[in-house]
């Protein structure tokens, strides 16, 4: 990480069903932090879940919600926030992000983020003929927005537990560079 940036949050990326909400409310706890996650403020400003956005305004109209959300967080501090498989896919949402959190982002391969993800519904961009295929296509184009985490962890060799644990040492040890 640059000299230059001091993060007092932490964001999660990372795609669908690698954990993001349920390791950013434990790291939160176990930081003191707030915690928020962009689909649940998004589902609680607009009052509608995310499949009904999708459905009924489109994925452009998501994406600007993402866009405000990351914008309307930016001011936090003290804060873990969980996002959207899809949300660094926007070079501004990732730049924004960088500059007031340390940035992880929690890796899965296809086969793993599949089982998963296939007993769950309510991801509209996996409502597809071939889900399989296109958790790999997804996940391939957006690779290259993922490794310009701060921080990349591998859940599949880890439990909820340790990938928890590797947050918080890694955000501590993020913080303590400045001193
Ligand atoms: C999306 C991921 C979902 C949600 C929306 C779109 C994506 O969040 O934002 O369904 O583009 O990958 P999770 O990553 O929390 O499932």
């Amino acid at each position: 990480m640059q000299n230059d940036r001091h993060p007092a949050n932490l964001a999660l990326i990372g795609f669908m069903g690698t954990g993001k909400t349920t390791v950013g409310r434990l790291v939160a706890e176990a930081l003191h932090f707030d915690f928020f996650d962009t689909d649940e403020l998004i589902q609680s400003h607009t009052g509608k879940s995310i499949t009904e956005i999708f459905a009924q305004d489109g994925e452009p109209a998501f994406r600007e919600l993402e866009r405000q959300v990351v914008h309307e967080l930016s001011s936090k501090t003290k804060t873990v926030i969980s996002t959207g498989g899809g949300l660094p896919t926007n070079p501004e949402n990732l730049a924004l992000l960088k500059s007031f959190c340390l940035v992880a982002c929690l890796w899965s391969a296809p086969e793993k983020i599949w089982e998963r993800v296939r007993n769950q519904s309510h991801r509209p961009l996996l409502h597809d003929a071939d889900p399989q295929k296109k958790i790999r296509e997804l996940l391939a184009a957006r690779e290259p927005f993922y490794k310009q985490a701060d921080v990349l962890v591998n859940v599949d060799l880890r439990n909820v537990r340790e990938v928890v644990q590797q947050m918080v040492v890694q955000f501590k040890l993020a913080t303590r560079e400045r001193r």
